[in-house]
C-alpha cells in the first residue's frame, strides 16, 4: 500500500492562503444546512433508538427500495435485493477488490483513471491493465486488440484474461471526460465474450450541465456483466458517507459476507436521513441546484483557461462533473512544478502522473472547479497561465542552452 498524492494534495486544500484546484469535493457553501438539520431532528424523533443503533448489513430496505427505484427510472432494472448499501462508493470499490481478486489478478483500468479505485485493486495486490482513453472515453478497440492476443496465452496458475475491467464512464476522474454510446455497448460485448466482470463507477453521472444523458453500460447488460456503484458524495454530502452496489442478488449477498468483516453495517442515521431528504423533494432539489453552481464554475473555468493559458497547453471540456484534464507539452513534469507552483503563486493542482499506473502522464495536470470560489477559479487559473508561460521559456532556454553547449562540444571533440 502506498500514500495517495492526492490525500497529500487534500491538505494544501485546507491553507486558507492557497488556491486549490486539487480536491474534488462538493462545494460546502451548496449544502442546505438548517433544511438538512431539520430533517435530522424528525429522523431522531421519528425514527428514536433504532436512528443510532446498528443496522441491517445490507444497509436500510427503505433505502435499498429508493435507489432500486432510482436506478429503474435510469434504464436498470433493479430489485432492493440487488442493493448493497456501503460507506461511500471507496467501500464498495474495497469490497468488489476483496471478494474477486487474488495477488496478480489482472484488472482492466482507464489511463489515466481514479486513483482510488486503482490503489483499492492494487491493495489486493492485482496486476493493471492500462487502457488508454481519448475524448470518447475507454479505448475499447484498443482493449479488444490487447484481449484477443492474451486470449488462450494463460496457464493453470495464472488466467490472461483480467477479472475485472474498473470504469468511471460519466464526466470521469479525473479527466471529464464521457464514454460514448458505442463504447458502453462494445465494452459489454467484450466482457461477455471473454468473461470479466465491468464495475461501473458513476458518482457523477446525474451533475450533467447539457447534452443527452448517456444510458448506463449496467442498461446494455442482460447476463449480469456489469456492477452498478453509486454514490450520494456527489449529488448530496460526502460526509454521510453513503453508497451502494448494485448487482446480482447472489453477489450482493458475498459482497455484505466481506462487509461484515470490515464494519458490520453503514450509518443508520445517514442512511435514514437520505431517504428522508428524498421523501421531502429535498434531493431532488438540491441536484437542480447544484447542478447550476457546478456549470457557472465549469464555464468559468474554461473561460479562463482559454484567456490566460498558454497556447501550448490543452484541455478537456467536461458535460458534467467536477474535473478539467490539462496536457503540457510532452516535456515538462507537473509533478516536479508542483512546489514551485504552491511557493511562487499560491495554487495547487493535482499532477496527473497519480492517475497512470505505468509511470507516464508526468505532464498532466488535473483541475477542480468544484470547491474553488468564482473569483479563485479565475484568479487561480491567471497565476497559473503566467506560471506556466514562465516554466516553458525557463524549459525553453535552458534545452537551447543544452543544445548549444552539446554542439560546442561535438565541435571541440572533432577539433581535437
Ligand atoms: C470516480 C470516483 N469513485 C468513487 C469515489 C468515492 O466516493 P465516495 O466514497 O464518497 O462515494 C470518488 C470520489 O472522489 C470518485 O471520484
Amino acid at each position: 500500500m502506498k500514500a495517495s498524492d492526492i490525500r497529500e494534495a487534500f491538505r494544501l486544500a485546507e491553507r486558507d492562503d492557497i488556491i486549490s484546484f486539487a480536491g474534488g469535493f462538493p462545494a460546502s457553501e451548496t449544502f442546505p444546512l438548517d433544511e438538512v438539520g431539520a430533517v435530522a431532528e424528525k429522523v431522531a424523533r421519528e425514527m428514536g433508538a433504532t436512528s443510532l443503533q446498528y443496522g441491517p448489513t445490507e444497509g436500510l430496505y427503505e433505502l435499498r427500495v429508493m435507489v432500486a427505484q432510482r436506478l429503474k427510472a435510469q434504464g436498470i432494472p433493479c430489485r432492493p435485493e440487488e442493493v448493497l448499501l456501503t460507506n461511500g462508493s471507496q467501500q464498495a470499490l474495497d469490497l468488489v477488490a476483496k471478494l474477486f481478486l487474488d495477488p496478480g489478478d489482472g484488472v482492466i483500468v482507464e489511463k489515466p483513471g481514479y486513483i482510488g479505485g486503482i490503489s483499492a485493486f492494487g491493495n489486493y495486490e492485482a496486476e493493471y491493465w492500462g487502457i488508454p482513453l481519448d475524448g470518447e472515453g475507454l479505448r475499447t478497440d484498443l482493449l479488444a486488440e490487447r484481449l484477443a492476443r492474451a486470449k488462450g496465452t494463460g496457464n493453470g496458475l495464472r488466467q490472461a484474461i483480467p477479472k475485472l475491467c474498473y470504469v468511471v464512464p460519466n464526466f470521469q476522474n479525473p479527466t471529464g471526460v464521457t464514454l460514448s454510446e458505442d463504447r458502453r455497448r462494445h465494452l459489454v460485448d467484450l466482457a461477455r465474450e471473454h468473461g470479466f466482470l465491468i464495475i461501473e463507477d458513476n458518482p457523477y453521472g446525474e451533475i450533467r450541465f447539457e447534452g443527452t444523458p448517456r444510458l448506463h453500460i449496467k442498461a446494455y447488460d442482460r447476463d449480469g456483466y456489469v456492477l452498478y456503484l453509486g454514490s450520494f458524495s456527489k449529488i448530496a454530502f460526502p460526509g454521510l458517507r453513503v453508497g451502494y452496489v448494485v448487482g446480482p442478488e447472489e453477489l450482493v449477498r458475498k459482497l455484505a459476507i466481506a462487509k461484515q468483516g470490515t464494519d458490520l453495517c453503514s450509518t443508520s442515521f445517514g442512511q435514514k436521513l437520505i431517504v428522508e431528504c428524498e421523501r421531502q423533494g429535498l434531493l431532488d432539489a438540491h441536484l437542480k441546484a447544484i447542478i447550476q453552481v457546478y456549470r457557472r464554475k465549469r464555464d468559468l473555468m474554461i473561460s479562463a483557461l482559454k484567456t490566460y493559458f498558454p497556447e501550448e497547453v490543452r484541455w478537456t471540456y467536461p458535460e458534467g462533473g467536477f474535473f478539467v484534464w490539462v496536457t503540457l507539452p510532452q516535456w515538462m513534469d507537473a509533478k516536479a512544478m508542483l512546489p514551485r507552483a504552491i511557493s511562487e503563486i499560491k495554487v495547487a493542482y493535482v499532477s496527473g502522473g497519480a492517475f497512470f499506473t505505468d509511470g507516464t502522464g508526468k505532464n498532466t495536470i488535473r483541475l477542480a472547479y468544484s470547491q474553488a470560489t468564482d473569483e479563485d477559479i479565475v484568479e487561480g487559473v491567471k497565476r497559473l497561465g503566467g506560471f506556466l508561460r514562465r516554466e516553458i521559456a525557463r524549459g525553453l532556454k535552458e534545452s537551447a542552452e543544452l543544445r548549444q553547449s552539446e554542439m560546442a562540444a561535438v565541435a571541440q571533440e572533432s577539433r581535437s
